[in-house]
């Protein structure tokens, strides 16, 4: 059960059995315990960290002081609890390129940032131009355009190779995923969807219909209908048996459900998959592309979290000789600062002018287009997508060695600066609660990440690290392997 109180700084709190709220998150905390998925955690653990485990409790017993814990106990009372949030960890006052600083002045660079922070947090170009924004034209109301807005779109049309060329916004990647689900039926005339299980494509209802986690489908109800799933390209955990090796069968399998279905009107994958960070083989979008063409099927691939250089390149599907019909961004494209999206589709997809595929109140919103604006200046002034490209190979030579040492490491997959460490047991089994046990003893050590699908550290930094920096985390993320695999001393 939880400890608690035995640390001097933590203060005693009265028991949470006293009403029915606290009793349910008791109840939860409970199932949690005893769920040997994650010898604490629960199926949440598919998208992170959950609030209710055994381990996140002794952490806070262990760091927590008096000052985050009073906020922590006002946003408990406050917001509705969810097991990816609300109960937080820690409550933050400073965030300021890698770094993030909490309410007692720790520090921890930031792998994780939600996938917000390619140029890091406050960078000040960014925060220049969203200074000028606000100053001049903090809103623009949908019925007018603006010269942020117009300047965004252009460069996005400039970035994006041919045929893409038509561009909505968004405020978030759930909505522009939205944009494109109903861009997909205005477009086809039809209404089926493919995705791929263990697939996130944001939190809403339609989103979480094309998604294929769990945690955000069950206990739900319907979803939407024609929302169809094929096997993930995940070769340690393959569907078909592919042993380790893709043998592009689950590529197949999707060509097949064309065939099978022929009024599909989109394909919706995550170009490479950043929970866990699943790299498909090439020659994966080769045939989904070409079985799209077949049937008419749009191929809508989603890097909301990893396009802008994440992978080292500008968008991830430049790794594969592809270009989708339709790609979605978000995350990074607000700069750290401000919730931007954007849906980048063939030119020719212009069909729903007597429609509305959006219609969002911020969707033009000056103040995000600037930031976006900005940002993107910073990724080519900054050749981020090259430094990310070369960071992340000798970031991935260092995650090899690791792995040689470190008995814990099954496998080490990266693409830029996007990188995961699968823990895998002795048995073979995945390494779940010690998952959980690395990335709290990091953060103890200042390093924050986010754990995917139960086992993988997902290690996703912003791309303006400096070397030294890049090098001093993976030190800590080696020694905190060290602790928990009992091969090296505290
Ligand atoms: C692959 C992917 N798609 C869509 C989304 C949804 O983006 P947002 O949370 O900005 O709505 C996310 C968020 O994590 C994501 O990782």
């Amino acid at each position: 059960m939880v400890k608690r109180g035995s640390d001097s700084h933590f203060p005693q709190r009265a028991p949470l059995a006293a009403s029915g709220l606290p009793r349910r998150r008791e109840e939860a905390r409970a199932k949690c315990e005893s769920d040997p998925r994650f010898g604490g955690a629960s199926d949440a653990s598919s998208e992170g960290d959950v609030n209710l485990s055994p381990q996140r409790q002794a952490w806070q017993a262990a760091h927590v002081g008096l000052q985050s814990r009073a906020l922590l106990d006002r946003d408990a009372e406050a917001f509705l609890h969810q097991s990816l949030s609300t109960p937080c960890l820690e409550a933050l006052v400073a965030a300021e390129g890698i770094w993030l600083t909490d309410a007692q002045g720790r520090r921890y660079v930031d792998f994780h940032g939600n996938n917000v922070h390619q140029v890091g947090y406050r960078h000040p170009r960014v925060v220049a131009a969203v200074r000028e924004a606000l100053d001049t034209l903090p809103f623009s109301p949908r019925r007018f355009t603006n010269r942020y807005a117009v300047d965004l779109a252009e460069r996005l049309r400039a970035l994006a190779p041919d045929p893409l060329g038509k561009v909505l916004f968004a405020p978030g990647g759930t909505l522009a995923i939205g944009m494109a689900l109903k861009l997909a039926r205005v477009a086809t005339g039809r209404h089926k969807t493919i995705s791929l299980w263990d697939s996130f494509h944001g939190a809403s209802l339609d989103a979480i219909s094309v998604g294929g986690e769990a945690v955000f489908r069950k206990g739900i109800g319907p979803l939407l209908p024609g929302s169809e799933h094929a096997p993930p390209p995940d070769p340690r955990a393959c569907a078909f048996g592919c042993g380790g090796r893709c043998s592009l069968r689950c590529a197949d399998y999707v060509a097949y459900m064309l065939d099978k279905e022929e009024d599909v009107a989109a394909v919706i994958v995550e170009t490479v998959r950043c929970t866990d960070v699943q790299v498909p083989p090439r020659d994966y979008y080769r045939i989904l592309r070409e079985a799209c063409d077949r049937h008419g099927t749009l191929l809508v691939l989603d890097e909301v979290p990893i396009a802008l250089g994440r992978t080292g390149r500008m968008f991830a599907f430049q790794h594969y000789d592809v270009v989708p019909d339709v790609v979605v961004l978000g995350k990074g494209l607000g700069g750290a600062v401000y919730p931007m999206a954007a849906v980048i589709a063939r030119r020719d997809l212009d069909v729903a002018a007597d429609g509305a595929l959006g219609h969002y109140t911020h969707e033009k919103s000056s103040v995000g287009c600037a930031a976006a604006l900005a940002t993107l200046d910073v990724i080519a002034d900054e050749a981020l997508c090259e430094r990310s490209a070369r960071l992340g190979a000798r970031a991935l030579a260092r995650l090899e060695a690791l792995k040689a040492r470190r008995a814990l490491v099954g496998d080490v997959r990266g693409l830029g600066l996007l990188l995961g460490v699968e823990l895998v047991r002795a048995d073979g089994t995945p390494a779940r609660e010690e998952a959980e046990r690395v990335m709290y003893e990091c953060l103890s050590r200042g390093l924050s990440f986010k754990v995917g699908q139960g086992n993988v550290l997902t290690l996703s930094p912003p791309l303006v690290i400096a070397e030294p920096d890049l090098d001093a985390a993976l030190d800590v993320l080696d020694a905190a392997l060290g602790v928990v695999d009992g091969s090296a001393a505290p």
